[in-house]
């Protein structure tokens, strides 16, 4: 495997609506951004992706944009824009944007010149179909509920969206639509962004022609999935896109890839693949029902240790994963991977700690460094986002009473990660002067960066050192590059995993349970480097776990 500029790098999500308000309309804004930029170069990290800030009717939070080359009045102004380029390029911060070219909005000049004329040429920038008989095309539910399809007013035709209504896709199998797409990442690239995280990627490529799958619900719909199990040529698309962009501009990507195939992953993100790394979502997608959220199977520890060891093993050899424990479409991690009841600032140092010894890029989401945590809806009038509004229903129809239901939404809602940062104790947790758009999670006057910032054993001092281990000259190579094995796997509560790298074997081990317990090496252990207590007790080979307590060792 090749060496790469960002293999040692640390990575940081921001969700731009929710990071930081300047001008007090309850709204996150990018002058916001620029504002915290020493913060997170404090923090000690290098690659920062913002989620879209791109101009949206806001549908799915800027997930659908209107218009690729300008920036929403509710974030800020191109001047902004390159106000932060340039103070990111100061602090040494690559900016990472978002791309989302699966779809457009449907408030998009290219949707609206295909409504004028359906049949003239913005028509096949779409998937338009008749429907004469009224029935449709195919029998494909959206990811946010209902079918695909939906009619072009006046007419007896349909265009194709996989996400919301207010997203149609894009017609990828129209060359103008790719050289447009094409165009307009190379605008932002020569513009001085370092690259993309590139949204609902698999979907790019439809299986044609359109056709019923088996229904898998009630309503008669079935999973977009099975389409795109059954779709071919996905990755020559997307080398086309990377031949044409990210190839000639050195930029870095990092991939929204579900449901790949495992003989792509090194068309995906090898030596010579479209994008430089994926996320990791095998935790993410753990338990996951064709019925919906509500009859999800929760994860546990043993689960968890094991979807992370399955996407080691897949990668060794291949490429760089990112790692993730949450991001703006999932929970927050402490509140999914550590049992409930459990979760405490010492269990989320030891989930931190398994997170930055994995092998991979590390990518933490806003807030995680405090230890962020999911939000107790109170009732889902409090929500609003589109895919949790329809698993509440979905729950509904199921016949799950609105507390389930709203118990359901609360464990997996979208939400929970997209609440205001808190930044301190006072009014919104500091986030806003007005109202924030948002509810905050109340829990704000204990959990927040102010107070963390200023307490040496608190979960924000525990992830600096995190960072600043994996850039410590002593250890960096074989925490970046060492080869990952995982040890007493079978092991119920424990996830243990040795890094051997070049003449050093570091061993990780975390005791995800209450009960110590002791583990004994076949070598005596050198030093101890990281631990999430204070004291750690080590007698000869054996070494005593506390409850919670993650350790990192030289052995
Ligand atoms: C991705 C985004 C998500 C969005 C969807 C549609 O999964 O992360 O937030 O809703 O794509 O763009
Ligand atoms: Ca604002």
């Amino acid at each position: 495997m090749q060496k790469k500029w960002w293999h040692g790098k640390v990575a940081y999500q921001i969700y731009p609506k929710s990071f930081c308000d300047t001008n007090g309309d309850g709204i996150g804004d990018l002058r916001g951004i620029i504002k915290k930029l020493d913060y997170l170069k404090d923090l000690g990290v290098d690659i920062i992706w913002i989620s879209p800030f791109y101009c949206s009717p806001l549908a799915d939070q800027g997930y659908d944009i209107s218009d690729y080359y300008n920036i929403d009045p509710r974030f800020g102004t191109m001047a902004d824009m390159d106000e932060l380029l340039a103070e990111a390029k100061k602090r040494d911060l690559s900016i990472v944007l978002d791309l989302v070219v699966n779809h457009c909005s449907d408030e998009h000049e290219w949707f609206q010149k295909m409504l004028a004329d359906p049949d003239g040429p913005y028509g096949k920038y779409f998937y338009i179909e008749e429907c004469k008989d009224g029935k449709l095309p195919c029998n494909w539910r959206s990811y946010f509920g209902g079918p695909v399809w939906e009619r072009i007013p006046g007419t007896d035709k349909y265009y194709l969206h996989v996400f919301h209504k207010k997203q149609p896709d894009l017609n990828w199998e129209n060359p103008q639509v790719r050289q447009d797409i094409y165009k307009m990442i190379n605008w932002w690239l020569d513009k001085g962004v370092a690259g993309f995280r590139i949204d609902a990627i698999i979907n790019i490529k439809k299986a044609l022609p359109f056709k019923d799958y088996p229904a898998d619900r009630p309503d008669g719909l079935c999973s977009v999935h099975y389409m795109l199990k059954e779709a071919q040529g996905v990755l020559t698309f997307l080398h086309e896109m990377a031949d044409h962009t990210f190839r000639p501009h050195n930029a870095f990507t990092v991939g929204e890839v579900f449901n790949e195939k495992p003989e792509e992953l090194p068309d995906f993100i090898g030596d010579n693949g479209c994008f430089s790394t994926m996320f990791d979502f095998n935790g993410a997608i753990f338990g996951g029902s064709p019925n919906g959220w509500y009859d999800r199977t929760p994860i546990t520890p043993d689960d968890y240790k094991r979807c992370c060891f399955e996407s080691q093993r897949k990668i060794e050899g291949v490429g760089f994963l990112a790692n993730i424990i949450e991001n703006h479409d999932e929970p927050r991690g402490v509140s999914r991977y550590i049992p409930q009841g459990d979760c405490t600032e010492t269990s989320k140092k030891m989930l931190a700690a398994v997170l930055f010894m994995l092998k991979g890029l590390p990518f933490l989401f806003q807030g995680q460094e405090l230890g962020m945590e999911n939000l107790d809806f109170t009732s889902i009038d409090e929500v609003d986002d589109v895919s949790t509004l329809d698993e509440y229903q979905v729950a509904r129809n199921a016949g799950l009473s609105p507390e389930e239901a709203l118990k359901a939404v609360n464990v997996y809602s979208r939400d929970n990660a997209r609440t205001p940062f808190q930044w301190s104790a006072e009014k919104n947790a500091g986030f806003t002067e007005g109202t924030p758009w948002l509810r905050v999670n109340p829990n704000y006057v204990r959990i927040n960066a102010e107070e963390q910032m200023g307490r040496p054993d608190s979960v924000y001092h525990f992830y600096k050192k995190l960072i600043a281990l994996r850039k410590n000259p002593r250890y960096a190579d074989t925490i970046v590059y060492g080869r990952l094995e995982p040890v007493w796997e079978d092991v119920h509560n424990l996830m243990a995993f040795y890094r051997r790298g070049e003449g050093q074997t570091l061993l990780v081990a975390a005791n995800f349970q209450n009960e110590p317990r002791d583990i004994t090496l076949d070598a005596p252990c050198r030093e101890l480097i990281l631990s999430n207590y204070e004291n750690t007790e080590i007698h000869g080979n054996t070494i005593r776990l506390q409850g919670y307590q993650a350790a990192i060792l030289r052995i």
